[in-house]
């Protein structure tokens, strides 16, 4: 094992702040985790940072959907992303957004480098253009029929059909997702940064061993096309930032959406004392490894060291790619109930299930990923419950009930434990170089040496005979100690069955080099079961809940499409609508609830009597500007009971959402206690 410590930085993609996490997101997380917790228990400095994508235009467009402000939609969606990363035991050092100041400011830096340098340059050219929405449109929002084969409701960029790619211009009778509008060409002007100008330099630098040799292959295609300038600029209306010396462009999320990497880090270093340019200076001698899908190669392989080299920052150390997620062999998908969620994962299962599975598959490779849901139970219960798990349980109730909970001064006989050492330099190999598969292999391998050695022991007929207690301490302390060397080299995968093991065995958190050392003479804990079966109704009932979950998601994110309007299902006469009391209310106070979001707290006056009403709209109004306003409210609804008090009624709005509702009226006319009709 090297000694020598090294300093490693290390990222995962930044997820988009647009949508949930799912399972196939999962596999990257899961896979740098990983990685970052094996450099961790080697012993080296290794800081594991990341964010929230925070910026574009389908951003910008859900928030709308939602009627909410994208402030308010990416801090919503950072803080779902991170709990459920959290709960899936991926442990970021930091967890940040792209929407940051720090983000900003590293983004104008290296623009304005490039800038400098002559590496940005400026051109007259036409896009497409909603003109009811009055915005240029990104590829995906333009949808057509294929001009290759007339398979109609094709995005811009490519057919799903026939696997033509055009562009959005090709495509047949296009419309505007925003609005369904026929989309026109309209002329501004965009900044290019001159990716061409680092040709050479990238020709060198993916081919030096810094990316795999298949995405080296791919880039290859890029280079010897010859680069083309890269738009980084992209015209108001746009979620982003502004580029400093040009009013109404603003940076395309692509652009700084790497340089989240680095402001990330530079909010860990702020808070934890470390120097920022130690770590990004060119000659840095730290290590910096990213992570990412095979589908944004281009950006981290080409754009992003071209960025970092032409500004005068280091460029990456590395660039892993992984291949796509599939379950049980085809495209996650929402009908069959495959396109699973993290959340509703971890409603169902352990995820520490999955980060085994996900560890048992994983290779240094950009090959798919298949999650076969049937190999999955199998294997997690096979190999983590039927032979890691069981040499503890096994062994720990002979050493709690008949040695005090105490394991013996010494071995016999040390080699099975000297073979776990042996093997361990082959492991580390394999979690260095994302070999994960191989170190389960080889792990599982040395598992089943100590289930076979506790079978020919039988400790269970020894222990029957006082004369060889003796001997089954010695044989159940054995097995005790290979369990403690198969939690340390397992430890990266399974933290969490990690920090439960440590306590069952009463020990400190366990480090690479513990495997060397054998636990003697020690008092361990009562065993409790570390781990328990799959049983497939879990994975049943998750697959249900996961079509469950992608309704109530398509409700949200559709936009023009009319599955976003919940039908009107049961009519009522005009008996029943004679019962609804409706009444000109007066605000005469309003406001927030603390711990919601939603509710402002309202006192109506409806002439002879006043009310307090709970409404959601706090989105869409500042409880100052409300007071002294007319409102509509149903005043014989019965009085209801909510977490922050008794409603008594209801006041009626109107408007997409949150801060887009209205309810007002803006007083002449009409009196408070009228009823309206
Ligand atoms: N926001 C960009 C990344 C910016 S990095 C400076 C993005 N976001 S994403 O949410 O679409 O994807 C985040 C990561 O998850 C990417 O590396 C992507 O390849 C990965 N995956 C998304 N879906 C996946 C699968 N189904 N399977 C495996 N990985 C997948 O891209
Ligand atoms: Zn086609």
């Amino acid at each position: 094992m090297s000694s020598q410590t090294r300093t490693i930085v290390v990222t995962s993609a930044l997820p988009y702040a647009n949508g949930p996490i799912h399972i196939g997101h999962m596999l990257e997380y899961i896979q740098t985790d990983i990685w970052v917790r094996f450099q961790k228990i080697r012993g080296h400095e290794c800081i594991f940072v990341c964010a929230d994508d925070a910026h574009g235009t389908p951003i910008m467009l859900r928030a709308q959907a939602e009627g909410i402000t994208p402030e308010i939609l990416i801090e919503r969606m950072q803080k779902e992303h991170l709990a459920d990363f959290t709960e899936f035991g991926v442990e970021f050092d930091n967890y940040y957004s792209t929407h940051s100041p720090e983000n900003r400011h590293f983004a104008e830096l290296i623009y304005t480098r490039l800038k400098e340098g002559g590496h940005i340059r400026t051109q007259v050219i036409s896009q497409a253009y909603d003109p009811k929405a009055e915005m240029f449109l990104p590829d995906r929002f333009i949808k057509g029929e294929c001009p290759n084969c007339g398979t109609a409701d094709q995005y811009g960029d490519n057919c799903e059909k026939c696997g033509a790619t055009y562009a959005p211009t090709d495509l047949k009778n296009p419309i505007s997702v925003v609005t369904g509008e026929t989309p026109i060409e309209k002329d501004s002007e965009q900044y290019f940064f001159k990716v061409s100008d680092y040709g050479d330099m990238l020709k060198h630098w993916t081919r030096d061993g810094h990316i795999q040799k298949e995405i080296a292959n791919k880039m290859d295609e890029w280079l010897d096309e010859g680069l083309r300038d890269w738009d980084i600029s992209r015209n108001a209306p746009y979620w982003g930032f502004e580029i400093p010396d040009a009013p109404g462009k603003y940076f395309y999320v692509w652009l700084d959406a790497p340089i989240g990497y680095m402001a990330s880090f530079k909010n860990w270093c702020d808070s934890n004392d470390h120097n920022f340019d130690d770590y990004w200076k060119e000659d840095s001698k730290a290590e910096l490894h990213h992570f990412i899908g095979k589908d944004i190669a281009r950006f981290h392989t080409l754009f992003w060291p071209a960025m970092l080299h032409g500004a005068g920052f280091r460029k990456p150390s590395a660039v892993y790619c992984h291949g796509f997620l599939t379950v049980d062999g085809q495209k996650m998908s929402k009908s069959r109930g495959t396109f699973i969620m993290a959340r509703t994962y971890l409603q169902h299962l352990n995820p520490e299930y999955l980060r085994y599975y996900f560890a048992a598959k994983l290779g240094s490779g950009v090959d798919d990923i298949d999650l076969n849901l049937e190999d999955f139970t199998a294997r997690v219960n096979s190999d983590l419950v039927g032979k890691v798990v069981n040499i503890a349980s096994r062994c720990a109730g002979f050493i709690n009930k008949r040695f005090d909970g105490k394991l013996a001064a010494s071995l016999s006989d040390d080699s099975l434990s000297q073979q776990y050492v042996t093997a361990s330099d082959s492991i580390a190999e394999a979690y260095e170089n994302r070999e994960f598969s191989r170190a389960m292999r080889e792990i599982m391998a040395l598992a089943d040496k100590a289930n076979q050695f506790i079978d020919e022991k039988q400790p269970w007929v020894g222990i029957k005979d006082e004369a060889r207690h003796g001997e089954v301490h010695d044989v159940c302390t054995i097995g005790i100690n290979c369990f403690r060397q198969l939690v340390i080299l397992l430890k990266p995968v399974l933290p969490k069955l990690a920090a439960e093991a440590e306590a069952f065995l009463n020990v400190e958190p366990l480090f690479w080099r513990d495997l060397d050392n054998n636990l003697l003479d020690h008092a361990i804990n009562r065993f409790k079961p570390l781990m328990t079966r799959i049983d497939k109704v879990y994975i049943e009932r998750m697959i249900e809940a996961s079509k469950e979950a992608e309704a109530a998601e398509k409700k949200i994110t559709s936009q023009n499409n009319d599955s976003s309007i919940e039908p009107i299902e049961s009519e009522i006469n005009y008996d029943d609508f004679a019962k609804l009391d409706f009444r000109i209310a007066k605000i005469v106070a309003a406001k927030r609830v603390e711990k919601s979001d939603k509710l402002l707290q309202l006192t109506l006056d409806i002439g002879n009597e006043t009310r307090n009403v709970f409404a959601g709209i706090s989105g869409a109004y500042d409880p100052a500007t409300l007071e002294g306003k007319l409102t509509v409210m149903v005043a014989n609804l019965a009085p209801r009971k909510m977490r922050f008090g008794i409603s008594e009624g209801m006041v009626l709005a109107a408007g997409s959402g949150d801060n887009e509702l209205f309810v007002l009226h803006p007083g002449e006319g009409a009196k408070p206690g009228m009823r309206v009709r």
